[in-house]
């Protein structure tokens, strides 16, 4: 009974690394590609759960515009727009909200986590999971791709959806998951980590804003498990195998490679028969950079251009009102207000 509508959310970070592009945006230019129904929300009042610069946070809202475009979302099939500046989520918020338990949340793995170290736990730490709920909600989103870490999240969206259905009529969607089997991104010089912009050294997760010599040199100096003094490799070693298990470094390299490509690790793995780890991080660089060259470029064009971002958000903004505005009509009514 309910169209077939995909959603997702991305805090304005600024930055976005090869983590965030292929496990991430990929999907939702595939999924956009494809022919879709798509809304994408920059999160920003999600952002703000924990302190954020007040001076900077345009500018980064702006940044995560300008990406998203680089990467291909196209605004005119795609819904963009940014949270705070549709209040019908936050509305419907406060109603998830009454129906939403302390215990359940308390639960969460995540909340547990991120609370675990604070003495004082913000109220947005704790509830942000509703916040969440109501973006899909309010937009009767059928589809929502997560990442597993926000899975229990989804299921507490569905859980609400159920009561709130059971309650007041079957005004939402039940939104389903959409897992995809999406690269895992490790740490360059950490590759025990998944690739996260909370990595400390920066010389661990490329951005789509390096340049294409410190993309080079992150390559360069990136783990792999064998130095070149080693002269004596019965397995081979010191060549590019593909063991994500056994060799984090190497087998990461190929993961990006692969994805940025299309190649399959194995046919990576062929033509690379010869080189060295050394010698094979040049290839990668060279791809690397070759895939990343024409985003980077659009992604400073677009933020030359800081006007047409703004009209973008906007023209979303309003579409996103009309939208959720409908959905509020509905929901409002049937609690009777
Ligand atoms: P970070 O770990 O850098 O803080 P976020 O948690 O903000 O990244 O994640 C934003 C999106 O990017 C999520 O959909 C998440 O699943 C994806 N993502 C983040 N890091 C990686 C990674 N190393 N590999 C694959 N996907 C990732
Ligand atoms: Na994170």
């Amino acid at each position: 009974k309910f169209p077939k509508k995909y959603f997702s959310g991305i805090q304005p970070t600024g930055a976005i690394h090869l983590g965030n592009y292929l496990g991430a945006i990929v999907q939702w230019v595939k999924l956009q590609d494809a022919g879709n129904n798509l809304t994408l929300s920059i999160v920003d009042l999600h952002s703000l759960t924990i302190p954020q610069k007040s001076l900077e946070l345009p500018q980064k809202i702006l940044e995560m515009t300008a990406t998203l475009l680089a990467c291909g979302i196209d605004p005119q099939k795609t819904v963009l727009f940014q949270q705070s500046t549709v209040p019908q989520h936050t509305e419907l918020y406060w109603y998830l909200g009454c129906i939403s338990t302390m215990a359940r949340l308390g639960h969460l793995p995540q909340f547990k986590e991120k609370s675990a170290n604070l003495k004082d736990i913000p109220l947005g730490l704790f509830t942000y999971p509703v916040l969440q709920a109501a973006d899909i909600l309010a937009h009767k989103a059928t589809h929502v791709p997560v990442g597993e870490d926000q899975l229990q999240h989804l299921q507490l969206s569905q859980d609400l959806v159920r009561m709130f259905n059971s309650r007041y009529g079957n005004i939402f969607p039940i939104p389903k998951s959409l897992v995809t089997e999406t690269a895992r991104i490790r740490s360059l010089r950490e590759p025990e980590k998944k690739m996260s912009k909370s990595d400390t050294d920066s010389k661990s997760c490329i951005y789509l804003t390096d340049t294409e010599d410190s993309i080079t040199k992150k390559i360069k100096k990136a783990v792999t498990d064998f130095t070149s003094e080693v002269t004596y490799d019965p397995l081979n070693r010191l060549g590019v195998t593909y063991d994500p298990l056994n060799r984090l470094g190497v087998s990461n390299l190929i993961t990006i490679h692969s994805a940025l490509t299309g190649k399959s690790p194995e046919a990576i793995c062929k033509e690379a028969k010869g080189l060295n780890t050394a010698k094979y991080k040049d290839v990668v660089a060279a791809d690397v950079n070759h895939a990343l060259a024409p985003i980077r470029r659009k992604l400073n064009e677009y933020l030359e251009d800081p006007q047409y971002l703004l009209d973008v958000l906007n023209s979303g903004k309003h579409k996103a009102i009309d939208i959720t505005e409908k959905t509020l009509t509905e929901v409002r009514y049937s609690l009777g207000i």
